[in-house]
């Protein structure tokens, strides 16, 4: 794995894992980790004086309020009677976005009489805990319902606790609830986040000014789809990878919710049935009603939108979550207990609710379509129905199988999506072009279920009643930027790589060392409508129109930014770049679809099918 060089934000050296393909980075190899601290930049400064000069452009209103607050809570980490130093605050939707809201943080021991202040109000925070389970230390973590808010208010909120290193002026900030009824608002969209420390696999200083760009358009709540921070490729250190991307992230999630969802770098080894204990213990999400399963898929509802974020590695065929390559054991710390885990291992969990998500998603569709008062379905998941980035993962067949033909019988207006690094947006699609594959190893057909678009014709205006647009946004700030995308010299479609079947671990060459292969398939991707070339990096902003009168039109404007020149190296061009604050208009387009307060809704034939 090469690694290159370049200038970061803060103006200092820093390392990257440079461009090359995204399955590379999804192996660890056994013994050769090695932990390192948070406070290592490679620059020779500490972690403070990084901070102290990051404050500029977007990120100055925001990150000068946490400086402080981020540095004591380093500085004391070592000191018990401060262990209660409130870091990595965020916050999280309630049940009921209108009136309650989730405050979670962390701090670097336990916190004694942990709380939040709202007005009069002192609400006592639940403390969750847990070890890591490859290097055994210790996170705790607290979480505070906030119940009983006016919707459409901004309140504000101090945290704190009887060992905060800042007890004489505790972390606050503000959030405002959502409103109620049809009503605008906005909100902001990435996933593949990682952290702005580049000592850790994966991680680059675009991601800082990612969660710059999302505080510039000021969105009601962010949602960010998948992958947050690579904690999985930094096995020794998967809690201090978490604390930095926490840490990062408070100068937007503070102040507005950024609801997440698990993507493949969110399963981790020694970390629960599913590796998501270090993503469950970290977030306090909407209840999904399902015992046993809650926090992994959930829904919420702002204004006449229904949001649903689901967990995609339930059924997608792509291998992608933690992996030992080899040729040697990965052995966790003495202290956790845990066996080293050996070469060619990897947590694959495809199918592990038993159905109960699908069952749930289709229960709470259908729901929504029965309800006049919501108008639009968003989705929210890491992995992709339609993807043709080249280097990247591609689209897998899982998702086309097991949840397009309820977004299609549901008309789901909107899917956003992360895992490949770049930006990519469909024509709305129903249905699916049957026979429209070939698989690259045998060359003979194979049935992907392209999904088929109601229209090409890029008008800029798109009628979602009548098809699903799916928009990748892989394009957070992690540095494997992958904004090339699939062509064939001899047919000018684009192409669009298909996992058609799980690819798991298979022995190299290399005597004990492992990989797993990328997508089996191909198609031509007559599903997609605009790629950005220019730049990996960018964020996606949403405004809801909610229309004037029951059965008119109500409308979404969506407008792309980019940061062009911060791909570490572009792929079109060669150009090197560099992490930067400057996002720019990519493009505009606009969702429209008839009210739901006007209409009697018939649910869509399923399984419409289409002869490629
Ligand atoms: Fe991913």
């Amino acid at each position: 794995m090469g690694w290159a060089g370049t200038t970061g934000p803060f103006g200092i050296f820093i390392q990257n894992w440079g461009h090359d393909l995204p399955n590379r980075h999804q192996a660890f190899t056994g013994g050769r980790q090695s932990l390192r601290m948070p406070d290592d930049t490679g620059s020779g400064l500490s972690r403070r004086q990084v901070l102290a000069v990051s404050g500029t452009g977007l990120l100055a209103a925001t990150t000068a309020g946490q400086a402080p607050a981020r540095a004591a809570a380093g500085r004391l980490r070592s000191d018990s009677h401060h262990g209660g130093t409130p870091e990595q605050i965020h916050l999280t939707w309630g049940d009921d976005p209108a009136r309650s809201i989730v405050v979670s943080w962390a701090s670097p021991g336990q916190a004694v009489r942990p709380r939040v202040r709202i007005g009069q109000r002192v609400i006592p925070a639940e403390e969750r805990v847990y070890i890591d389970g490859l290097n055994g230390s210790p996170v705790w973590t607290y979480h505070a319902r906030v119940l009983g808010l006016r919707p459409g208010a901004t309140y504000g909120y101090a945290v704190t606790a009887d060992n905060d290193g800042n007890a004489a002026d505790p972390f606050s900030a503000t959030f405002t609830t959502a409103p109620e009824g049809r009503a605008a608002f906005r909100f902001t969209s990435f996933g593949d986040l990682a952290t702005p420390n580049t000592s850790w696999v994966l991680s680059y200083g675009q991601s800082a000014y990612a969660v710059g760009a999302v505080e510039s358009f000021q969105p009601l709540f962010h949602l960010l789809n998948g992958d947050l921070c690579y904690a999985d490729l930094n096995p020794a250190a998967q809690p201090e990878v978490w604390r930095d991307f926490g840490n990062n992230n408070q100068a937007s999630a503070a102040y507005r919710p950024w609801m997440p969802v698990p993507g493949n770098h969110e399963i981790e080894f020694g970390n629960g049935p599913q590796g998501f204990t270090s993503y469950l213990t970290r977030y306090t999400l909407p209840h999904n009603g399902v015992p046993g399963l809650e926090g992994r898929w959930y829904a919420f509802r702002i204004g006449s939108v229904l949001f649903v974020s689901l967990s995609a590695d339930d059924v997608v065929y792509q291998d992608a979550g933690a992996f030992v390559a080899g040729p040697g054991p990965f052995t966790p710390a003495p202290a956790t207990g845990n066996q080293p885990i050996t070469a060619g291992t990897s947590f694959y969990i495809q199918g592990y609710s038993g159905g109960a998500q699908t069952l749930w998603l289709e229960t709470t569709l259908a729901a929504a379509r029965r309800d006049a008062s919501i108008d639009w379905i968003i989705a929210q998941m890491h992995q992709c129905a339609c993807s043709s980035s080249r280097e990247g993962n591609g689209s897998d067949l899982g998702i086309r199988e097991e949840w397009l033909p309820l977004f299609d019988r549901y008309e789901v207006d909107l899917v956003l999506c992360g895992h490949d690094h770049d930006y990519e947006r469909s024509f709305p699609v129903r249905g699916f072009d049957i026979g429209a594959g070939t698989d690259v190893a045998t060359g003979t057909a194979v049935d992907t279920r392209r999904p088929h678009p109601v229209t090409t014709v890029d008008s800029g205006v798109f009628d979602t009643s009548q098809g699903t647009v799916h928009l990748i946004l892989g394009c957070g700030g992690t540095d494997a930027n992958l904004d090339a995308y699939g062509a064939d010299a001899a047919d000018p479609a684009t192409r669009a790589k298909v996992f058609t079947r799980a690819n798991r671990p298979m022995l190299t060459a290399t005597p004990g060392v492992y990989e797993r292969a990328g997508a089996d398939s191909v198609e031509d991707a007559t599903w997609s409508a605009r790629r950005d070339t220019a730049t990996g990096y960018g964020i996606a902003v949403f405004d809801v129109n909610p229309g004037t009168e029951a059965g008119g039109q109500t409308s979404i404007t969506v407008s792309h930014y980019h940061a062009v020149g911060a791909d570490p190296v572009n792929p079109a061009t060669g150009e090197p770049g560099a992490p930067t604050d400057d996002y720019t208009q990519f493009e505009t387009f606009t969702l429209i679809r008839p009210r739901s307060d006007g209409r009697r809704w018939h649910a869509k034939q399923s399984t419409s099918a289409v002869r490629a």
